[in-house]
């Protein structure tokens, strides 16, 4: 990147940090927002200490994530204080994301050092923004369009490398307006990126040594672009055509709704070997009574009837997905309903998380809210269940050989890092020399033990364990 900067303006690098909030989207984004910043001269930095420029790339999902980055713009503001009173250069502070486009003229009011507000949908405008207070300070910059013409038209299309295991934005917002959700309203109306600017993205990716792709959107699976012959595709034909894409070896994609399972995307499992057997599939609620106050579109036997489909195209697939505990009105046999789809389904892995009332939604000012305590009560026990299941599954592995990607080094000197087919952190010891080296590679190893968090193994180099 900053060699980039040196060639266009020959000036020293200013320094970008940005903080990341929330989903993949935003970490998706937050690289994005470095690439737009790059063609202005800003080169990235590891803290905000000698930062020139703070992005703080927020989430609105639920109260906790919000307030998180009023305490972060307390902190920043001492930090510009303290460095400018000691002679030090300024500093600006941007921030980007949810609680920018949800909160645009609330954080002007509780946190006045802010200079930039960019929502999630303008960001491709981040540097004339920046360019105007580098010449005159003083004044804030907002922009929290929806505007007509895509970000992703705008963005540059050079981007830093990755690295093994990269995300890829295909489709942005969602129409389907479930009570207790603000992404309707913070990311916009649902949108598909033309396929061809998804298969060029792949390939550049590709070209600087990515291997494993997860296609990101927040209904990724409503997904419905332009094919390059005029017509649409859909997921399960994107998966296909990136499939074909040399270097390319794992296709992963999230987060998908029930609702938009659809039988070819189904099929995908079974016909697509780059597909990775690993499916994210919130379903928020096991009780037929509150998807239905949620707004989900489903039933509980919608689900199960999906997840045996899935099982049935791809034996090995493995599940993970959203709750949300304590919605308002859940009572204990309705939790019981979630706690009886959990053990009827079994998940490798799960968030969950207790209702939070977002402002502007449905849910947020029914009568019915349930008490913190039983809120808190209900997220223990599931999260029991969920944890256990998750060791369960990762304990099943050991004596079996899977192929591994390894995408990052180890805390120990030796130790490489990398995912599973069903995204479990693998950690392999190797010779020292020659851990760096195997980074970017899929290899077989042999798994030794399952742990809460992950997977233990050896590798294994030409059938043999290293
Ligand atoms: N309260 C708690 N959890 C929520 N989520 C979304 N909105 C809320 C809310 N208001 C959870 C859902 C969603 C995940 C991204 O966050 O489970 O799938
Ligand atoms: Fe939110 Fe529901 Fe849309 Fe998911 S499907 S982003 S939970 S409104």
């Amino acid at each position: 990147m900053q060699t980039h900067i040196e060639k266009s303006n020959g000036k020293k690098p200013m320094k970008l940090f940005i903080k990341t909030y929330g989903c993949q989207m935003n970490v998706y984004d937050s690289a994005r927002m470095a690439d737009v910043l790059a063609t202005i001269g800003f080169g990235s930095t590891a803290t905000p200490e000698d930062a020139d420029l703070v992005v703080l790339n927020t989430c609105h999902i639920r109260e906790k994530a919000a307030e998180k980055v009023y305490s972060e713009l307390g902190r920043l503001k001492v930090l510009r204080d303290q460095r400018k009173a000691a002679g030090g250069n300024d500093m600006l502070i941007a921030v980007a994301g949810c609680v920018a486009q949800a909160e645009g003229q609330e954080i002007q009011r509780r946190a006045p050092a802010v200079d930039i507000v960019v929502g999630p949908q303008a960001y491709h405008r981040l540097s004339g923004m920046v360019n105007r207070l580098l010449q005159s300070r003083g004044h804030r910059e907002t922009d929290t369009d929806f505007p007509p013409e895509s970000k992703f038209d705008a963005l540059p299309e050079e981007s830093a490398p990755q690295g093994p295991a990269a995300f890829l934005t295909i489709q942005e917002g969602c129409d389907k307006f479930c009570t207790f959700c603000v992404v309707p309203y913070t990311r916009g109306a649902e949108f598909s990126r033309p396929a061809h600017d998804v298969i060029a993205e792949a390939k550049r990716l590709s070209a600087q040594g990515t291997r494993e792709i997860t296609l990101l959107g927040q209904n990724v699976n409503a997904y419905h672009g332009r094919s390059p012959d005029g017509g649409t595709w859909s997921l399960a034909n994107l998966i296909q055509e990136l499939s074909e894409i040399d270097g390319i070896d794992r296709i992963r994609f999230t987060t998908s709704h029930p609702r938009d399972m659809s039988e070819d995307l189904i099929k995908a499992f079974a016909d697509v070997p780059a597909l990775m057997p690993y499916l994210h599939l919130p379903v928020q609620s096991g009780a037929d009574r509150i998807l239905k106050k949620m707004n989900r579109g489903h039933t509980r036997q919608f689900y199960f009837d999906i997840v045996q489909q899935l099982r049935s195209a791809r034996a090995d697939l493995a599940l993970s997905s959203d709750f949300i505990v304590g919605f308002p009105g859940e009572n204990d046999e309705d939790f019981e309903a979630t706690m009886d789809l959990v053990r009827t389904v079994g998940f490798a892995q799960a968030y969950s998380f207790k209702y939070s009332p977002r402002p502007g939604t449905p849910a947020a000012t029914q009568d019915d809210q349930v008490p913190e305590t039983v809120k808190s009560e209900r997220l223990a026990h599931l999260q029991d269940v969920l944890n256990q299941q998750q060791l369960a599954f990762n304990t099943e592995m050991s004596g079996s050989e899977i192929d591994v990607l390894f995408d990052r080094e180890g805390r120990k000197p030796g130790q490489i890092v990398g995912r599973s087919p069903w995204l479990q952190a693998t950690h392999v010891n190797v010779e020292n020399a020659e851990a760096k080296s195997l980074l970017g590679e899929i290899h077989r190893v042999r798994i030794s033990r399952g742990a809460p968090n992950g997977l233990i193994g050896s590798l294994i180099l030409d059938g043999e364990v290293a």
